[in-house]
């Protein structure tokens, strides 16, 4: 059985998980737009990684007795000037859900639900990962500024992961 103020925390983290994917959905329509296909992809594989992060949580709740309750999400933002700009964006919402899953954790301890504080250490290694990953990209990106060759190579390099 999940406890109430647990199985809130975890329905709030369901929405910041579709409001990621639906961040870097929308971040690949940009992407597309500007041509940056590659971009795209690699994007396409982080909106269903984060989908599924919303169903963990999702998951947990329902085989532990709680109920699923489901919020607005909130509309992304449409626009930006640069991949790198896009990918700050993206290593910085990734900090901000790093700080999510540590108050979550933080919640589970107070609460003595060892449970959920078990379910949460695979989201702590994989925050680790979000945000290494997105870093490196955006380290990359500044390195090259708006040189277009490589920016196409930094393109193709990318889109591996949605191949
Ligand atoms: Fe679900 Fe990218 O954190």
């Amino acid at each position: 059985m999940i406890g109430d103020k647990v199985a809130d925390a975890f329905n709030k983290q369901i929405n910041e998980e579709i409001a990621s994917a639906y961040i870097y959905l929308s971040m690949v329509g940009w992407f597309e737009q500007a041509g940056f296909e590659g971009m795209a992809a690699w994007m396409r594989a982080q909106w269903q990684e984060e989908l599924g992060h919303a169903m963990k949580f999702f998951d947990n709740i329902v085989s532990r007795g709680g109920k699923v309750v489901l919020e607005a999400v909130k509309k992304p933002k449409t626009d930006w000037t640069s991949p790198l700009e896009a990918f700050t964006d993206a290593y910085k919402h990734e900090q901000y859900i790093t700080g999510r899953i540590n108050d979550l954790v933080e919640l589970a301890r107070k609460e003595k639900d060892n449970a959920a504080e078990v379910f949460l250490s695979w989201f702590v290694s994989e925050q680790v990962e979000e945000e290494d990953s997105t870093q490196k990209i955006v380290q990359t990106l500044e390195k090259v500024k708006d040189t277009a060759g490589a920016l196409v190579m930094i393109d193709r390099e990318l889109g591996r992961r949605g191949a």
